[in-house]
């Protein structure tokens, strides 16, 4: 018997190549999703044209639109709330969010953070491991709480730094894993095996160390 699927919305602010991983899983069938909506803070993004292409609503809520955070994510949560989701998945969604948006979403949405976190919250974060002389530098899928980029990890994809690399390369190496970590971490979610609880993440009711499950790769 072919397992239910999970309905999840995806937020994003741009290019959506995380977006479009979670795709590719949902039509080969090997991720028991069903993307109900995607949704962008920005119009007209390449994400938005992935979404319609793959003939998945595909809705933009502009926050220019709002006077002020409180208003938009009041606006975000009622067009979630008519959606329904069990997950919300946010990939590559550029926008700080409140504390009452995060609250109403606790144990129920992930967010994707192309450093190995704690280090490098916020942006720039290639750029700052390179400036850093990092040996190492990675990719990490956590809970989102209303810590900016803080939540309890679930996984963490580490990529070695090279001396040739730029931000740029290093960024390509990163994003390999991203489309490949975010995925695993969305099934697990939808396999009722991570799930969070006071504020750790656990695999299998197990708490996870606080970097998530590591995977590493040595090779570029
Ligand atoms: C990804 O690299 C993701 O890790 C990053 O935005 C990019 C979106 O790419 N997210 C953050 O920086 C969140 N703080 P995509 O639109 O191609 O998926």
């Amino acid at each position: 018997m072919t397992p239910p699927k999970t309905p999840i919305a995806v937020l994003i602010s741009g290019s959506g190549s995380n977006l479009q991983a979670l795709i590719d899983g949902q039509q080969s069938g090997d991720l028991p999703i069903e993307i109900v909506a995607v949704i962008s803070n920005r119009p007209e993004v390449r994400g938005l044209e992935r979404a319609r292409a793959a003939g998945i609503t595909a809705i933009t809520l502009d926050h220019k639109g709002f006077d002020s955070r409180e208003a938009f994510d009041l606006a975000l949560t009622e067009q979630l709330e008519q959606l329904q989701p069990k997950l919300v998945v946010l990939a590559g969604f550029m926008r700080i969010l409140t504390p009452a948006f995060t609250n109403h979403f606790a144990g129920r949405m992930l967010n994707i953070h192309p450093s190995l976190l704690p280090k490098y919250q916020g942006l720039h974060t290639h750029q700052r491991a390179l400036e850093a002389g990092d040996a190492e530098h990675g990719v990490t899928v956590h809970f989102v709480t209303a810590e900016l980029d803080g939540g309890p990890a679930a996984i963490q994809a580490v990529v070695p730094v090279l001396d040739t690399d730029t931000a740029d390369t290093l960024a390509a190496r990163v994003q390999q894993q991203e489309h490949i970590i975010y995925p695993k971490a969305v099934r697990w979610f939808c396999e009722g095996r991570l799930t969070m609880a006071a504020n750790r993440a656990l695999l299998d009711g197990e708490p996870l160390p606080p970097s998530g499950y590591q995977v590493r790769h040595s090779q570029p």
